[in-house]
């Protein structure tokens, strides 16, 4: 039997890493946070502190050591998981993703990943590009401001001070940025099925895939 091959994209805070996570547990199989990675390599990147715009200085990917453990990252042997989500590295995350040297070399590992695990992926280009073929695809969207109060929730429980209107600024621009890059921007696959996650819960939306996993 082939792996399970499950699917999810979409923009930035509409849930899916949250729902991923959770119907990954539901059905006992690897979860993948695509969004991670990426962040790993910028936090990589700005630890070197190179040239972020500079595509060629991204070599030390290949170089580089990352695996989940219990669901956080640990890049060359430490745990990284708080400094991913730092507003830092939001901030330079979506330039980093830009660049074709640094899609090429993660898609490839996503690729490898999912050969030999089954899994639930999340990401923007896992239906389109990473797992083109995969049986079950799904488009979580939300409005900008559905989603911005979401991350202001995660970021106040976090202790971060953060000004609502900015984040939803931000995440209206990276939405813009993801969308419109050359390689791999945010898009829904033509047989992906798109759930406005405004509508549900997370337990709803969870559930609600979990069955259009089980009856095929
Ligand atoms: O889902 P997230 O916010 O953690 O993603 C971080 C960034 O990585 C975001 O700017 C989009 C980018 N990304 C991507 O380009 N492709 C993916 N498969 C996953 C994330």
């Amino acid at each position: 039997m082939p792996p399970i091959q499950i699917a999810i994209d979409g923009p930035a805070g509409a849930g899916k890493s949250t729902v991923a996570k959770a119907l990954a547990e539901r059905l006992n199989i690897m979860h993948l946070d695509t969004g991670a990675m990426y962040r790993a390599v910028t936090v990589k990147a700005l630890d070197r502190e190179i040239d972020l715009h500079d595509e060629e200085a991204f070599n030390f990917i290949d170089a580089t050591d990352f695996y989940f453990q219990d669901g956080e990252l640990i890049l060359d042997g430490a745990n990284i998981e708080t400094k991913i989500r730092s507003p830092l590295t939001s901030q330079h995350v979506s330039l980093v993703a830009s660049h074709k040297t640094v899609r090429d070399a993660l898609v490839k590992r996503q690729q490898a990943i999912a050969e030999m695990h089954d899994v639930v992926m999340d990401g923007r280009d896992i239906g389109t590009v990473v797992l083109p073929d995969a049986p079950y695809k799904f488009f979580l969207t939300a409005d900008p401001r559905t989603r911005a109060e979401r991350r202001f929730k995660d970021m106040l429980k976090a202790g971060d001070t953060v000004n609502f209107e900015e984040l939803v600024a931000a995440i209206k621009t990276r939405d813009d940025y993801d969308s419109n890059r050359m390689h791999n921007p945010l898009k829904k696959a033509s047989d992906a099925i798109e759930i406005d996650t405004k509508d549900y819960s997370i337990a709803a939306l969870v559930e609600k895939l979990y069955s259009m996993v089980k009856e095929g």
